[in-house]
């Protein structure tokens, strides 16, 4: 039990409808958008009310948008950590006031709070898998000799550390797979846009670019463009996520792969929370199931609606 007097994580008590607090990091983009739209519209469809916020961005706005949140006393609190270690003390607060959390799409530092007791589990995709098959698929497609641009994520968010891991250990042992430069730009188009035009005036050699999300690989391609490279020909361009520019993007060629981070999480979060106030503890990480795009599956996919 918590100094409180609730149980480590607190209990959740059943009832027909919830209050449910949402703290988004930020919502500034369709992946973040799609996901922000799945829980409210299945809060909607079950009859439970939402309570969001959005922290732009903000570790610091996102610690405070929890302690307004707590202050209202919800159900449940979902929340999608920025990064790993800069909601650490809210989610304990949270914790501390007896309100269940669920970490939702991003995890938080597995050393500073524990899933199964400081929180009731993580809810999202498996990062490392999602780096690894971009670098299977680079591996591939280049017989093992790439000169590549990574374009990573939000230094401390947790998508960002381990599409990294995935991908860095899974070209490891092709000596051919040449990382010539490595840069934080923050999930964001325009800064892949600028970060991307930068490092092409040091490093014109490149061959791949691998960004760590849509947003930053089309920064990525506008910039190519500027500079005169053909994406798809010239400079091979993979990222993660699967928004609908991105899949556009496979299909004209622009992109050799998209691999999925499905953003649709609302469903799978209430139904947690339904079974969690039924009395089942969740596994400490319920995985989020990830396609792959590539110019063998795009017409079909793109015909079934699959981006956002
Ligand atoms: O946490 C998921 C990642 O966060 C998505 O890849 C990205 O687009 C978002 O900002």
């Amino acid at each position: 039990a918590s100094s409180s007097g609730c149980s480590s994580p607190p209990k959740l008590a059943k009832k027909s409808h919830y209050r449910v607090g949402f703290s988004q990091q930020v919502n500034n983009a369709p992946w973040r958008i799609a996901e922000t739209t799945s829980v409210q519209e299945e809060a909607s469809r079950r009859g439970d009310t939402v309570i969001y916020t959005d922290a732009q961005n903000s570790d610091s706005k996102q610690v405070s948008d929890i302690q307004s949140i707590i202050a209202q006393h919800p159900d449940v609190l979902l929340i999608a950590p920025l990064t790993e270690d800069g909601e650490v003390s809210a989610i304990k607060q949270a914790a501390a006031a007896c309100i269940p959390v669920i970490l939702l799409d991003r995890d938080a530092n597995h050393s500073k709070v524990t899933p199964g007791k400081d929180y009731i589990t993580f809810i999202g995709s498996d990062f490392v898998r999602e780096g690894q098959r971009v670098a299977q698929h680079l591996i591939q497609k280049t017989n093992g000799k790439a000169k590549i641009i990574e374009l990573q994520g939000t230094t401390g968010s947790s998508p960002a550390i381990n599409r990294t891991k995935g991908f860095e250990d899974e070209i490891q042992s092709h000596s051919g797979m040449q990382i010539i430069a490595r840069q934080d730009a923050n999930f964001d188009r325009a800064t892949g846009l600028k970060t991307m035009q930068t490092l092409l005036q040091s490093h014109p050699e490149v061959t791949a670019v691998y960004a760590e999300n849509d947003e930053m690989a089309l920064g990525a391609i506008d910039a190519l463009k500027a500079a005169g490279k053909k994406p798809g020909k010239d400079v091979l361009v993979a990222s993660i996520d699967g928004e609908n520019a991105a899949l556009q993007a496979v299909q004209n060629g622009e992109e050799t792969i998209v691999v999925q981070c499905n953003p649709r999480l609302g469903p799978i979060a209430f139904d947690t929370i339904d079974k969690y106030a039924n009395g089942t503890v969740p596994q400490q990480w319920v995985v989020q199931q990830d396609n792959q795009y590539t110019a063998d599956n795009i017409t079909d996919a793109l015909s079934k609606g699959a981006g956002f």
